[in-house]
C-alpha cells in the first residue's frame, strides 16, 4: 500500500484550486479583525461546524460569504502565500489557481486589488520554495455573458500574467453554451481555456465545453463516465481531467470514497489527476486528497505516481518545464 509520506514526498502540481476555497476559518476571523468586519460566527469551530454540505449550491452559499473579509491586496497577499505555504507541505511545486473576480468586484473591490495582492503572494512563492505558478480566472456561470464580457474587459491590462479563463459556479441551468463566445474572446485574446463541467451537471454539458468552449482541459468531468463514447474520446484526445476526491464527497456528488471512480478513471486510460479544489470548506489539501483515494481504492504505487506525472503533462507549463519535472 502506498505511504503518506510516500505521497507526500511525490512532486506533483495542483491544477484545481480556488484561491478563495483556501481560506481557512483562523484567517478569515484575522481579516475580519483587521478590517473592522463582524462575521456571523463566534469561534473558529463553529465556522467549521457550519461547512456540512447537501450539494454545489450549500457550499457555495457559505463560500461567497466567507470571501467579504477580503478586502485589500494584502489580504489576497496573505490568503496566496498561506495556501502555497501549505501547499509546498504537500509536495506541491507547481499551481495553477483559479480566482472568481466577480465575486470581489460585484463587492467594488477593483480589479487590480485582486490580482496585485495575489501576484505577490505568487512571487513570494517562488522566491523563498522554488514554487512556481499561474492563474486562471474563472466566470461565474451564474452571471450573465455580459458580466464575463465585463470581467475579460477588466483583464485587459493584465493578461501577460493570466494563463487562462475557467467556469464555475452553480452549474445546472447554466451550460458552457452561455460563454461559447466569451471563451471565443479569451482563446483570440491568447488564453488557455478551462471549464467545470460534469461536476453536477450531465454529460452533455462535457461536450460542450469541448465543442462549443474548445477547453484544454476539463474540470472535474465525473459524470462523463455516464456516457462510455464520451469516457473514450475524452481518452482518445488526451483530455486531462481535474479530479477533485473529497470535494466530491464533501458536495455529495460521490456516495462516499469508498465508491469514488478515480481507479476506473485510471483503467479507462482517462489522464485524470488529484487535486483540492476548496481545500478549508473540503476537510483536505492534495496530499489528502492522494492519500483518502489510494487508501478507499486501493490504489497502487504505480496509479500515484501516475497521478503526479499526469499532472505536469496537463499543466500550461511549456515542454521544458513538464520534462524537467517527469
Ligand atoms: N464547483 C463549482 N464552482 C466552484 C467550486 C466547485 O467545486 N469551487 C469554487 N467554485
Ligand atoms: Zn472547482
Amino acid at each position: 500500500s502506498v505511504t503518506d509520506s510516500f505521497i507526500a514526498g511525490l512532486p506533483k502540481a495542483e491544477l484545481h484550486l480556488h484561491i478563495e476555497g483556501s481560506l481557512e476559518p483562523e484567517l478569515m476571523f484575522a481579516l475580519a479583525e483587521r478590517n473592522g468586519i463582524t462575521i456571523p460566527f463566534d469561534s473558529v469551530e463553529a465556522v467549521r461546524a457550519a461547512y456540512d454540505f447537501s450539494n454545489l449550491q450549500d457550499f457555495l452559499d457559505i463560500y461567497y460569504a466567507g470571501a467579504e473579509v477580503l478586502r485589500t491586496a494584502a489580504d489576497f497577499r496573505d490568503l496566496a502565500v498561506a495556501y502555497f505555504d501549505r501547499a509546498v507541505a504537500d509536495g506541491v511545486v507547481h499551481a495553477e489557481i483559479f480566482f472568481d473576480p466577480q465575486t470581489h468586484t460585484d463587492r467594488s473591490i477593483p480589479f487590480a486589488t485582486v490580482i496585485t495582492g495575489l501576484l505577490d503572494g505568487m512571487a513570494d512563492a517562488e522566491a523563498r520554495h522554488g514554487l512556481t505558478s499561474k492563474l486562471i480566472l474563472c466566470f461565474l456561470r451564474h452571471l450573465s455573458e455580459e458580466a464575463a464580457f465585463a470581467t475579460l474587459a477588466e483583464a485587459e491590462p493584465w493578461l501577460d500574467r493570466i494563463a487562462g479563463v475557467g467556469l464555475d459556479s452553480s452549474e445546472v441551468g447554466h451550460p458552457p453554451a452561455k460563454f461559447q463566445r466569451v471563451f471565443a474572446a479569451a482563446a483570440e485574446k491568447g488564453l488557455k481555456r478551462v471549464a467545470h463541467a460534469g461536476e453536477e451537471g450531465p454529460p452533455e454539458y462535457v461536450r460542450e465545453a469541448l465543442d462549443l468552449l474548445a477547453i484544454d482541459r476539463l474540470d472535474h468531468g465525473n459524470r462523463s463516465l455516464e456516457d462510455a463514447a464520451l469516457t473514450a474520446r475524452l481518452a482518445r484526445e488526451g483530455m486531462t481531467l481535474t479530479v477533485c476526491p473529497l470535494s466530491n464527497v464533501k458536495l455529495c456528488n460521490v456516495a462516499s470514497m469508498d465508491v469514488h471512480p478515480i481507479d476506473t478513471m485510471l483503467r479507462q486510460g482517462l489522464r485524470a489527476t488529484v487535486n483540492s479544489d476548496d481545500p478549508a470548506y473540503f476537510g483536505g489539501y492534495i496530499a489528502a486528497n492522494y492519500q483518502a483515494a489510494a487508501r478507499a481504492r486501493g490504489l497502487s504505487r504505480d496509479d500515484v505516481v501516475t497521478l503526479a506525472r499526469n499532472s505536469f503533462l496537463g499543466s500550461f507549463l511549456d515542454d521544458a518545464a513538464v520534462a524537467a519535472h517527469l
